[in-house]
């Protein structure tokens, strides 16, 4: 049944599986909240800033029943997910079926009749939720794979909609993505909107390949035709918006006399080791973290790397910590950091600072700042927005960034030192460049990317996406709502 649009809603309504906040209850009723972490909020947070508009997501725990409450002028309007749906619905089928699907089947996904049923359940939850909120003709932006079917649900509910939906990880190549039980509907979800945004051409082109392949529907380049009774309905457009950050905060933050001097007192703190590298990361399968990790016990080993004098500082935040494959992952990680600090370390020197935990953005800027070299070795990523931050942190033009060619990252950052991370030794001999670089040829590509970053923010990103959407005809006036 069509929803009818609300007396007073809203022109913009984000949808997407987390609030930007987490939120938890205390003994006496009184809530309190903190950010919520991923690339998505860092993303959209600034938009939000900017817009009258309202998000509708996740507080992060079970049964939280909340009424609507505004951050930052943005009314925030709660989803609630039992403890059941958060098993089967979150860990399950977003986190265990379709996190390894896209992302190259690194971990194996797991296909489960019953997390299929949940995730249907939750996404109608979500649908509803935005189709309550929404002012008539409004544009609602649906975000990443835990909503794909959001799109199709929501346009049932309100035609008069204009809907964006943008893909966040990566886009899987037809072979890959065909293992899906439920690929059909899944697709037809995604179909619901009138612009499908991708990180990269590449996820984009799968996209359509995708669509041509399991539907039969005819594609023109980025455009997809879908047809009722054998006539033209309406046009799908699937194409890249690759995602940036708000990099002049960053490069302002940097700036600040505080986070300079902490940055000087990590490298004291640290002993003030010649060479310090930096990793920042959830702690996912996806990032790399322990090819990254074996490479650098090498080079200690081999001797190309000092033991004494050099430093790898790890920043692993904790992750998804029901699932299994995260679990079994970080025992990995963190039995390797063990090793190599047993094998390499010194009374008052360990060659990784391991640090299980997630910290303030200025505690993040100043370690950037203090970081010779940055590693980013994901064997697989949407885009990973910790490269671009580095970057907008340097504005000294000084440190090396060393990025994984399966980033989305990747197609932009050309003044980055790009790596296969499972060619260990290749990885190897990236980190020694990266290590002993011309400080003359080291500000030449830092030049090179903070102009790209700087240059394409978040604002730009988000900007370039809804200006396309926008100029979708509106469907107002066209009946369904009541
Ligand atoms: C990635 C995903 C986001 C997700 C974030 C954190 O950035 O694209 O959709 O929110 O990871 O993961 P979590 O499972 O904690 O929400």
């Amino acid at each position: 049944m069509p929803f009818a649009a609300p007396a007073r809603g809203y022109d913009l309504v984000v949808v997407a599986n987390r609030l930007p906040v987490d939120v938890s209850v205390e003994d006496d009723g009184t809530t309190s909240w903190v950010r919520s972490p991923g690339g998505l909020v860092t993303a959209l947070n600034p938009v939000m800033a900017q817009a009258d508009g309202a998000w509708v997501g996740w507080g992060g725990a079970p049964d939280l029943e909340l009424e609507p409450f505004a951050v930052d002028g943005t009314e925030l309007i709660p989803v609630t997910l039992s403890a059941e749906d958060i098993a089967k619905f979150y860990e399950g089928f977003s986190n265990d079926t379709l996190w390894p699907l896209y992302h190259d089947v690194i971990a194996s996904p797991t296909f489960h009749r019953a997390w299929w049923e949940a995730y249907q359940r939750v996404n109608r939850r979500f649908a509803e939720a935005a189709a309550a909120q929404a002012a008539q003709g409004a544009t609602v932006w649906v975000h990443d794979y835990q909503l794909q079917l959001v799109p199709k649900l929501l346009r049932e509910l309100r035609p008069d909609l204009r809907i964006g939906y943008f893909h966040h990880i990566p886009w899987p190549p037809l072979e890959l993505f065909s293992q899906l039980p439920w690929r059909k509907q899944v697709v037809e979800g995604l179909l619901g909107a009138d612009l499908i945004g991708f990180q990269r051409g590449g996820d984009a082109a799968n996209f359509v390949r995708v669509v041509r392949r399991l539907t039969g529907l005819t594609t023109r380049g980025q455009v997809i035709t879908l047809t009722k009774h054998g006539k033209v309905e309406r046009h799908v457009r699937a194409a890249a918006f690759p995602i940036s950050i708000d990099s002049g905060a960053f490069d302002e933050l940097a700036r600040t006399p505080e986070v300079q001097a902490r940055a000087k007192q990590i490298r004291a703190e640290l002993g003030d080791p010649e060479v310090l590298l930096l990793g920042v990361d959830r702690l996912d399968y996806t990032k790399g973290i322990r090819h990254r990790i074996k490479a650098y016990g090498e080079l200690l080993h081999d001797g190309r790397l000092s033991t004494v004098s050099t430093t790898l500082v790890q920043v692993a935040s904790p992750s998804r910590e029901n699932v299994d494959a995260y679990v079994q992952l970080r025992d990995e990680v963190e039995q390797l950091v063990g090793r190599i600090n047993g094998d390499y370390g010194q009374v008052g020197h360990a060659p990784v600072q391991y640090l299980h935990q997630s910290f303030p953005m200025e505690e993040m800027a100043a370690l950037y700042l203090a970081a010779d070299v940055m590693l980013v070795t994901a064997l697989r990523d949407g885009m990973n927005l910790v490269a671009k931050e580095y970057v907008a942190a340097r504005s000294d033009d000084r440190g090396a960034l060393v990025l994984s060619e399966f980033t989305g990252a990747a197609d932009e950052l050309t003044g980055a030192i790009l790596v296969n991370p499972h060619d260990i030794d290749g990885m190897k001999d990236a980190i020694t460049y990266a290590v002993h670089i011309d400080p003359r040829e080291s500000r030449k590509r830092m030049r090179r990317l903070r102009r790209r970053v700087l240059g394409h923010d978040v604002n730009a990103w988000s900007q370039e996406f809804l200006a396309v959407l926008t100029a979708v005809p509106s469907r107002e006036g066209r009946g369904g709502h009541v």
